[in-house]
């Protein structure tokens, strides 16, 4: 069977069922609000149920989401969601990334000794890194993510990704930091024109293509000490980030990674999905489904013609408001239709893709229940 047909028809099975019974890292990504935080923990729940040792790593969840996955009180590590109906050798744990939090353990695990990581966190240029940098938060996804991993405690670990503005900010993440923490760039940077010679210049344009702009983008000139000193202290420590970084992606392109690309049913959303689908082929990173959430659906109502509607609408206050609501409902149905236009448009596009279309649900999805809800419709 096609993906085409177990998208369009909605009879098959869901190809995410495959996927959380058998994978050992979900990727949930797409572009701002369109539903990943709740897909991540609804897939999480969902395998859970299903007997696996499952833990939804989060993002920045809503604060009532949060709450009901008991993710209120401060932690950067996994803690068991509560569960009554849990039965079965599953468990599903949840936790909520820290990204300031998850940088310090990193400092603190792989430094050289305690003297190296006090004068690392106590830099403000690390201050500054660590907290607001742009990126910072998904290297630090994908850290956390090498640690779970390592651990093994877990037979799934589904990974909610950040509020950015574009989906594939994730996946360039990890090259970003690097280079932002590649020492040689820095000094090549900062070291006097006549010492390096002729190469400086060509250097200098390398590294003021990225690494530049954001060195300035986070300091103000009184910094500039703070960041050679950074640097000086982060001595020894880059090769091990690159090297995480390096074995966090041939994990994600295992073939037991699979990404779950969320989108809404808006142009926008669904180009910057297929464009997300095609940047993981040419990355060969395993795409496991797209997510195509907060659809709208018109129910069947009767056939009305123009006619009886103008009747309709001569007939007294309770004839208008009938009339009015099947022009909300015409309306309805062409928003639906051009929907189902779009997600036909990009499964022409990108062929093979599992689609799972989700409905817009009456309420936001800020529970348990709101999570097996979603869950529903996610594995139908
Ligand atoms: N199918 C749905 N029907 C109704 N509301 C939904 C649905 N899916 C998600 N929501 C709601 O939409 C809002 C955004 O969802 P969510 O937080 O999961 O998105 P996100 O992609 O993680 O956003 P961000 O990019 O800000 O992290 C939430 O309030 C959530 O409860
Ligand atoms: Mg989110």
């Amino acid at each position: 069977m096609t993906a085409r047909t177990r998208g369009s028809t909605g009879t098959a099975t869901s190809p995410l069922v495959d996927l959380a019974r058998t994978a050992r890292i979900v990727v949930c990504c797409g572009s701002g609000g369109v539903g990943k935080t709740s897909t991540a923990a609804a897939v999480a729940l969902w395998a859970a149920e299903a007997g696996r040792r499952t833990c939804v790593l989060t993002i920045d969840p809503a604060r009532r989401l949060a709450q009901a996955l008991g993710l209120d009180l401060l932690s950067n590590a996994p803690r068991p969601v509560q569960l009554d109906e849990l039965e079965g050798p599953g468990s599903l744990d949840a936790m909520m990334l820290d990204m300031r939090r998850t940088f310090d353990e990193v400092i603190e695990r792989y430094a050289r000794d305690s003297e190296q990581v006090d004068r690392i966190l106590a830099n403000r240029f690390y201050q500054r890194l660590s907290s607001t940098l742009a990126g910072t938060q998904e290297y630090m996804a994908m850290e956390k993510l090498y640690e779970l991993h390592e651990s093994q405690r877990y037979d799934l670990l589904v990974v909610d990704t950040p509020p950015t503005r574009s989906a594939l900010d994730f996946l360039d993440a990890p090259d970003n930091l690097n280079e932002l923490l590649d020492a040689r760039a820095f000094r090549l940077l900062i070291a006097p024109a006549q010492r390096i010679g002729r190469g400086y210049l060509r250097g200098l344009n390398l590294a003021t293509t990225a690494m530049t702009k954001m060195v300035r983008r986070v300091t103000g000139s009184e910094l500039l000490a703070e960041v050679g000193e950074f640097f000086a202290a982060f001595e020894g420590m880059y090769d091990g980030f690159k090297e995480r970084a390096g074995l966090v992606y041939d994990q994600l392109k295992h073939p037991s990674t699979a990404f779950v690309v969320v989108a809404t049913p808006d142009g926008p959303a669904l180009r910057e999905a297929a464009y997300f689908a095609s940047r993981l082929a040419a990355d060969r990173m395993p795409l496991g489904a797209l997510v195509v959430n907060r659809i709208h659906r018109a129910g069947a109502v009767p056939e009305v013609p123009a006619a009886a509607r103008a009747k309709l609408r001569a007939a007294g206050a309770d004839g208008r408001l009938l009339a009015d609501l099947l022009e909300l409902h015409d309306n309805l149905e062409t928003l639906a239709a051009a929907e189902q236009r779009r997600v036909r448009d990009l499964l022409e596009a990108v062929p093979n893709l599992g689609v799972v279309q989700v409905p817009l649900l009456p309420d936001d999805v800020h529970d348990v229940a709101g999570l097996r809800m979603l869950g529903r419709h996610l594995f139908a």
